[in-house]
């Protein structure tokens, strides 16, 4: 089987409605995108191993929290004062262009590795120089481009009637938690370390929301923060010492100062301080086998440390996961030492005691946070999962844990007996559980080629032989083999 490039995967989405621009009708705004039936089974799917990985097998709890918040809380976090990109705005046409992005562009373009490199590490007044002397030209109108200021991205809202209240929505999940854990604490009797977790919409008005589900205004994180003692090694995740083979497993590594990834055991990135503590080579470890359950090549991803330069305004050391998709490594997740960055300027701010006890002490955790971007999760399993087989049909090869449906459910042809013995075998399979693509619409051929198309494993064909002796085909959609069994045996 041949894999497919970005273009094919775009133009599957589209084809099958997997994801499609928000309010279509009225002209795309960009950065917004809905979700169609496909789609929206595979995302909750990789949701779904998330919290079965994150959440209940580390024995951490999962949260809802509110997604709109006063000025305060950003305030606190740091969010509104710098939450911030370069923004360069056409001087002729009033175009809007993300300055790091255009002049990382220019320099690719110009194979300028030393200032494409610089670009990630400059300051506004950097970036205004390098814009001054580089050619970029509008993408709209094509007029030289210059000047640079600073653009909040936070999404402000009005709170109540008239003039309301200041309110945001929340740039990340990440908030709601250091907000709810002191309740939580006290409510639940936690002990320390003990894992937050929680999945939702975040936004930000990106300048120039681009690459389809790479940089939106409305997206998902799947998020988890995990709180502990600094003073403390942490040696056991969920009352279970953390084993041995996690410090022996290797990682593809971009350490902060090189290109290349490189196979590390993560003792040796712990010896070699690269992450900061156990807790985080156990959160790298449990990432990797995350993926690989997911369905994902171990060549397909690697880990980059984050330089000093480009942390983000609450951490004190980053490891982001990278994963192809078509020919670029994009970051897919965050791994963020956050400190107790949160939690002492939230009480600051709020004059409310945030302090825990635990065992004899009374002290602010400091949180290591696990941050994935659960949209481009998504895209880089479609895109590192489409192949066209042999007779040159798209398949997307999904495994049972992300494809969309357990079973596809076809009578063979529409015949009112084979039709009513299809029904039951669809009913019998979702009343165990098991969700089903029904269809009895075209050849069985076309049919098989739609559930192939759309990452179904297994299809069952209901056909003359079912009726006398309750056996059906099934056919593997990754080896196209089909065998016959009893209705009984099916799982
Ligand atoms: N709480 C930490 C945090 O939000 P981040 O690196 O800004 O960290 C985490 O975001 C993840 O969220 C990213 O790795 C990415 O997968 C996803 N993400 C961030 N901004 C995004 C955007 N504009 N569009 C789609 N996904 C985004």
């Amino acid at each position: 089987m041949e894999k497919e490039g970005l273009d094919a995967v775009i133009n599957l989405i589209a084809r099958r409605g997997i994801v499609a621009p928000s309010a279509q009708i009225y002209g795309e705004i960009g950065g917004f995108y809905d979700y169609g039936p496909i789609g929206l089974k595979i995302k909750k799917r990789i949701e779904a191993e998330w919290r079965r990985v994150f959440v209940e097998k580390m024995g951490n709890l999962e949260v809802e929290t509110s997604i709109v918040s006063p000025r305060q809380v950003f305030e606190a976090s740091g969010h509104l004062k710098t939450f911030s990109d370069p923004l360069t705005v056409c001087p002729k046409c009033g175009y809007s262009h993300r300055t790091d992005k255009v002049l990382e562009e220019y320099y690719s373009k110009k194979n300028d590795k030393v200032s494409l490199e610089k670009v990630k590490h400059s300051t506004i007044e950097e970036l205004r120089s390098m814009l001054k002397s580089a050619d970029v030209h509008c993408e709209r109108c094509g007029a030289k481009l210059e000047g640079v200021e600073v653009f909040n991205l936070m999404l402000a809202t009005k709170i109540g009637p008239l003039a309301g209240i200041e309110g945001y929505l929340r740039p990340e999940t990440a908030q709601g938690i250091f907000l709810d854990f002191k309740n939580l604490y006290r409510i639940y009797g936690l002990k320390l370390p003990v894992g937050i977790a929680q999945s939702g919409k975040a936004f930000r008005n990106e300048i120039s929301p681009r690459n389809f589900l790479i940089r939106m205004r409305e997206f998902s994180q799947m998020e988890l923060e995990y709180f502990f003692d600094p003073e403390e090694s942490i040696l056991e995740i969920n009352g279970l010492p953390i084993s041995d083979a996690v410090f022996e497993e290797s990682i593809a590594f971009v350490s902060a100062s090189g290109s290349e990834a490189k196979s590390i055991k993560l003792s040796a990135l712990l010896k070699n301080g690269d992450i900061p503590n156990k807790l985080f080579a156990y959160l790298l470890y449990t990432e990797k086998k995350f993926l690989l359950g997911l369905g994902f090549e171990e060549n397909t991803f690697r880990f980059r440390q984050i330089s000093k330069e480009e942390l983000p305004h609450y951490s004190k050391g980053n490891v982001d996961l990278e994963i192809k998709i078509g020919e670029k490594y994009e970051e897919a997740s965050g791994l963020a030492y956050r400190t107790d960055y949160d939690l002492r300027n939230h009480e600051l701010l709020s004059k409310e005691e945030l302090h825990v006890v635990s065992g004899n002490k009374k002290l602010l955790p400091h949180v290591v946070e696990l941050s994935i971007g659960l949209d481009r999760l998504f895209l880089a399993l479609v895109s590192n999962s489409l192949y066209s087989d042999e007779r040159g049909w798209e398949v997307l090869k999904l495994n049972e844990k992300t494809s969309p449906y357990d079973f596809a459910v076809f009578p063979l042809q529409k015949d009112d007996k084979l039709v009513e013995k299809a029904i039951h075998v669809r009913d019998m399979l979702l009343e165990r559980g098991k969700s089903v693509f029904y269809s009895t619409s075209g050849s069985i051929g076309k049919r098989y080629a739609r559930s192939d198309e759309i990452g179904v494993n297994k299809a069952i064909t209901i056909d003359y032989t079912t009726l006398e002796d309750d056996t059906v085909t099934i056919r593997d959609m990754l080896t196209t083999k089909q065998e016959r069994a009893r209705i009984s045996d099916i799982a």
